[in-house]
């Protein structure tokens, strides 16, 4: 198939490198110039295992092409997939405007019958816009072209991005046209090997689908965070909860683990999006709001415990800390509990040493540029040299089974403050080491 993929951010370029893998035609277009010559070039703008090599052998294939010509690419589509950013507007809302341009443009463009299929994560009711946008260019040129408007919500997750497009647990699809569902199934159908994990429904209930899912997955991950908390109070601790009520089919391991709570690209902002969309259509959504609110609460749980143990007056400490990426595997940064915990030490006068293994420099050329009270280490243990106590707020695989006694040896003081729970296994106190950790 000929395949257009509008927006090459995480979910455009991964899906449009994995159509062309399974020896598609596809086009990733994007408004910003720099990032196709780029990409035309082999530099690729994420940090995504297997991503780089994919692009780089599609593209020699001939399979995969990066374009600014968004004419061009949309004329010669059988397929156009809307993957632009649906960012948080100032009320809170996913902000459209990028996705009902894109409709407007293929409006614009198409004389020859196209399926337009979203992959953003929108509100409600926004294939109908789309809809509405296309036609209403169509009318304004006295064009009559087919067209359908379909919803195809994407679950990838960041730093596991290809696995999971390339081994979908479910490809689910919102539409009223059989046509659609038929050349959906045809696209989708390469990607599952064993089992037919095709859902099809109505298009309100694919797009209300994606908020559901990252709403619920978050619900687990506030619910887990606040018994973590009442554990602390209680003399409970949570480690043994959790195997406890994840042993529970019915509740099952994943998601459950505390911590310094969820960040990234998606949870906090869908999470806005679907109060304000359940506020739009008169409904109070409580359950969803307090998530929201636990959540900001937890990414300040290690603060908490290091003013415990230090005093509100940090001006002459110093924090090694490993971890800035809001979860491993990836360089993104976006609201990762490590900014919050950052501004906070920082607000105390406190100076940071932090070693993240991809995410440095997006911390300081973006999130804290200019900033002279943090500097920036090689490796894990260089930073720990002359600071204070160890911070760890991001579970990569690399801090998971450190040196104990070089720990201990480097330090000014002896202490771990460990946001993720990664130290529980090893008695840490019986090698001399005080140990902060969520939920005990
Ligand atoms: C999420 C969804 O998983 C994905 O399906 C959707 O398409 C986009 O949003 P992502 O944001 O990449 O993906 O990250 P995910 O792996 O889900 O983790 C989200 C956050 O939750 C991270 O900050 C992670 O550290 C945190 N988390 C996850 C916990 O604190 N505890 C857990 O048990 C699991």
């Amino acid at each position: 198939m000929n395949i257009t993929v509008i927006g090459t951010g995480y979910v455009g370029l991964v899906s449009g490198t994995c159509f062309s893998e399974m020896g598609n035609r596809v086009t990733c277009v994007d408004v910003d110039k720099i990032k196709i010559d780029n990409l035309n070039k082999g530099i690729i703008p994420i940090f995504e295992p297997r991503l780089e090599d994919m692009v780089k052998k599609n593209v020699s294939k001939q399979n995969l092409f990066f374009s600014t010509n968004f004419d061009a690419a949309i004329k010669n589509a059988d397929i156009a997939m809307i993957a632009v950013g649906t960012p948080m507007g100032e009320d809170g809302s996913a902000d459209l405007q990028h996705v009902l341009n894109v409709a407007s443009e293929i409006g614009k463009s198409i004389n020859n019958p196209i399926l337009v299929v979203n992959k953003s994560t929108v509100p409600v009711g926004t294939a109908d816009k789309v809809r509405e946008t296309i036609q209403n260019e169509l009318d304004l040129r006295g064009m009559a072209v087919e067209f359908d408007v379909v919803s195809n919500p994407e679950f990838l997750k960041e730093g596991d991005a290809i696995n999971d497009f390339m081994k979908p647990d479910r490809v689910v699809i919102g539409s009223d046209s059989d046509s659609a569902f038929k050349k959906m199934k045809e696209l989708y159908s390469p990607f599952f090997r064993t089992h037919d994990r095709f859902i099809t429904m109505d298009v309100r209930s694919a797009e209300m689908t994606k908020y559901a899912a990252n709403a619920m997955l978050a619900t687990k991950i506030s619910f887990m965070n606040e018994i973590a908390n009442i554990c602390e109070k209680v003399g409970a601790d949570v480690n043994n909860v959790r195997i406890g009520i994840g042993s529970d089919s019915r509740i099952g391991y994943s998601f459950i683990y505390p911590g310094v709570g969820y960040g990234g690209s998606c949870f906090p902002k869908d999470l806005k999006a679907l109060q304000k969309i359940a506020v739009e259509n008169d409904y109070n959504a409580q359950l969803i709001k307090s998530v929201d609110e636990v959540n900001n609460r937890q990414k300040l749980a290690i603060v908490k415990k290091i003013v415990n143990a230090f005093g509100e007056d940090l001006s002459d400490k110093v924090f090694a800390l490993w971890g800035l990426a809001f979860k491993p595997g990836t360089d993104d940064m976006r609201e990762a509990p490590s900014i919050y915990t950052i501004k906070e030490l920082l607000k105390r006068g406190a100076r940071i040493k932090a070693y993240d293994p991809k995410a440095m420099d997006e911390c300081k050329n973006f999130y804290f540029k200019n900033e002279s009270s943090i500097e920036y280490g090689n490796s894990k243990y260089e930073v720990l040299k002359g600071s204070d106590a160890l911070i760890l707020l991001t579970e990569w695989k690399e801090f998971r089974s450190p040196d104990f006694e070089e720990i201990k040896t480097q330090l000014n003081q002896p202490i771990i403050f460990d946001g993720r729970n990664q130290y529980i296994a090893y008695d840490i106190e019986s090698k001399g080491l005080e140990y902060h950790r969520i939920g005990k």
